[in-house]
Parts: C-alpha cells; sequence; structure tokens
C-alpha cells in the first residue's frame, strides 16, 4: 500500500504536534464547557481518536456519517447514511472531518445542527484546501493546509482504501488509471 504514494504531504510526527496543539487549544477554550464532538464518518475517525486523547474535558461524543463524494470528484450533494444518537439542542458542538475542501459538507451539516437548536458549532479539520472552496466557511480549528491535490491517509480515502496510511500522502497516477 506505502508503494502506491507519490509524496508524503503531511508526516506521522506532524500529525501528533498538530492533535496536541488543537487538542490544548480545545481545553483552554471549553474551560468549564462540557462539548459534544460530532465527528463525520468515516474520514474522521484517526484525527477525532488522537485529538480527544489530547483534549482534557468532561466531554462526550457522537458520529453522523455523510456522503457527498463519488472516487475524487465531488458531486455537490450532501447525504445523512448515519445520523446521531444524541441530541444536540442547547449543546456546544465542535465538528470534527478530516478535510474542509469545497465546503459543502460541513456547510450542510452546520446548518442541520444548528436548526436542531444546537448553542454553539464550531468547526475542527485536520486539513484545509482552501482553492478548493464553494462556499463562503472556515474552520476554528485547523491542522495544516494542503495545496489543491486529492490526498489519502490518516482517514481519507481513495474509493475506501488508504484510510490506514498514518501520514498523509498524494496517490501515484497510475492507481487513478487502474
Ligand atoms: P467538501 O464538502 O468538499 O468540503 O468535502 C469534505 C469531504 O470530502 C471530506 O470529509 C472528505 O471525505 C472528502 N474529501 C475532500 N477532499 C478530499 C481529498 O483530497 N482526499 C480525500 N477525501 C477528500
Ligand atoms: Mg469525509
Amino acid at each position: 500500500m506505502k508503494n502506491d504514494i507519490k509524496r508524503i504531504c503531511v508526516t506521522e510526527e506532524k500529525i501528533m504536534e498538530i492533535v496536541k496543539r488543537l487538542g490544548m487549544q480545545i481545553t483552554k477554550d471549553y474551560e468549564g464547557k462540557e462539548p459534544l464532538f460530532v465527528g463525520l464518518l468515516k474520514g474522521c475517525n484517526p484525527f477525532m481518536m488522537d485529538l480527544l486523547k489530547c483534549v482534557n474535558l468532561r466531554c462526550t461524543l457522537d458520529y453522523m456519517d455523510v456522503s457527498s463524494y463519488d472516487g475524487c470528484t465531488s458531486t455537490g450533494q450532501v447525504k445523512i447514511c448515519h445520523d446521531l444518537d444524541e441530541s444536540v439542542e442547547g449543546k456546544d458542538i465542535i465538528l470534527v472531518d478530516d478535510i474542509l475542501d469545497t465546503g459543502r459538507t460541513l456547510n450542510e451539516v452546520k446548518g442541520i445542527l444548528s436548526k436542531r437548536g444546537a448553542k454553539s458549532i464550531k468547526l475542527c479539520v485536520l486539513l484545509n484546501k482552501p482553492e478548493g472552496r464553494k462556499v463562503d466557511l472556515e474552520a476554528d480549528y485547523v491542522g495544516d493546509l494542503v495545496p489543491n491535490e486529492f490526498v489519502v491517509g490518516y482517514g481519507l480515502d481513495y474509493n475506501e482504501k488508504y484510510r490506514n496510511l498514518p501520514y498523509i500522502g498524494v496517490l501515484k497516477e497510475e492507481i487513478y488509471s487502474k
């Protein structure tokens, strides 16, 4: 699997630095509060778990599965495949995702949680791809910036594969043409 990677964009060490930094920042910002972390499946998985280990708060977590992608092209449609178990009403929500690209997914989910009566909603993403943006949305907590290239690893997939890579990388061209 690692042979399929052309270039590493964010190393394992850098990811660990990022989760520690964001975890400390969230711990400070939410002092005295009990936020609900809402992770977007499946991409949030490793990031959410590593991040939570660095958050020193009495918090809860829940997951939502929404999809907007087919292969590596944004379809611009967001569909809820699995909804939250917990109510968000009156709660401080930290919405966690792997990457902010067009912004459509997080924008839609933010809108849904807001309509359900969340008290506050902040966005936390491991990666930000500013050049991909199609809606006016920025994240409150950002790990790192990536250029406008399709990246995989540490939760991010290409056709459901490569999520288990410990770092973020760009695939070799021949993988896409298979
Ligand atoms: P957005 O709605 O375009 O911001 O995309 C958000 C979702 O698209 C993320 O949760 C990812 O699952 C997926 N996505 C966007 N860019 C990439 C990428 O470069 N690699 C893998 N998945 C991506
Ligand atoms: Mg995703």
